[in-house]
């Protein structure tokens, strides 16, 4: 077979390989559609503002693999990369960011497999977020899959910082100058005070409720 041909039919593989993290997602969507409105009606507070999603493309795989020198498996994708299923939560408070991610810790058919805190210790950047890799079942015709999605957890300050650091720095083949990761530190603390202060009004219009 030409290279091509090798390409073609491993992308075409990849495709039908990435169905059960599409499936994953949908799965994970529900719980905390679930989790977002039953809370809200027992607590008259919704816990999670949006949720967004993203099943990483072949190409992008293909990219992470080769960058990492590991091998271009289609049957080992799943070990060796964490993040070809992703979901982030975007929550109003950083109290609701560990509140969601407890609520799914408890549930039985959540394993979580790996948290990094990057709130309670941020990224050298000022990067802020509470990332899980979480494995769940997905029951197919014939067999359950156990499947990995990276779970991002943040508040809208922390994804304002991070969405606009990642239009920014992508400029940046390496790093950027100095003077731009001063200000980029220094905003990032900035969105942690808001967070804190939001967070205390919060307290106080709900300390009877919860
Ligand atoms: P990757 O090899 O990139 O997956 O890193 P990792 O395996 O060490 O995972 P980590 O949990 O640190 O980061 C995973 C994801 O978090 C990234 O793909 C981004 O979506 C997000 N992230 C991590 N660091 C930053 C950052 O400095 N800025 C922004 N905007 N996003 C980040
Ligand atoms: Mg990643």
């Amino acid at each position: 077979m030409t290279d091509l041909a090798d390409d073609l039919s491993l992308l075409r593989d990849l495709e039908r390989r990435l169905l059960v993290y599409k499936f994953a997602i949908e799965e994970l969507m529900t719980k905390l559609r679930i989790l977002s409105e039953e809370f809200d009606s027992v607590h008259r507070h919704d816990p999670i503002e949006h949720i967004t999603n993203r099943v990483k493309k072949p190409e992008g795989i293909l990219d992470k693999l080769r960058r990492k020198g590991l091998p271009l498996d289609v049957d080992s994708i799943g070990e060796v990369l964490d993040d070809i299923a992703g979901v982030r939560v975007i929550c109003p408070f950083v109290s609701d960011v560990y509140r969601v991610s407890a609520m799914l810790a408890r549930q039985h058919d959540v394993e979580i497999l790996r948290t990094k805190d990057y709130i309670a210790t941020p990224k050298p950047n000022g990067y802020r977020s509470l990332h899980l890799i979480v494995r769940i079942p997905v029951f197919l015709s014939d067999r359950v899959e156990h499947v990995k999605v990276e779970v991002q957890l943040r508040t809208i300050a922390m994804d304002f910082w991070a969405t606009l650091e990642h239009k920014l720095f992508y400029k940046y083949d390496d790093s950027p100058p100095a003077d731009f990761v001063d200000e980029l530190m220094s905003s990032a603390m900035i969105a942690a005070q808001l967070d804190e202060r939001m967070e205390s009004l919060h307290r106080r219009i709900h300390q009877d409720d919860h």
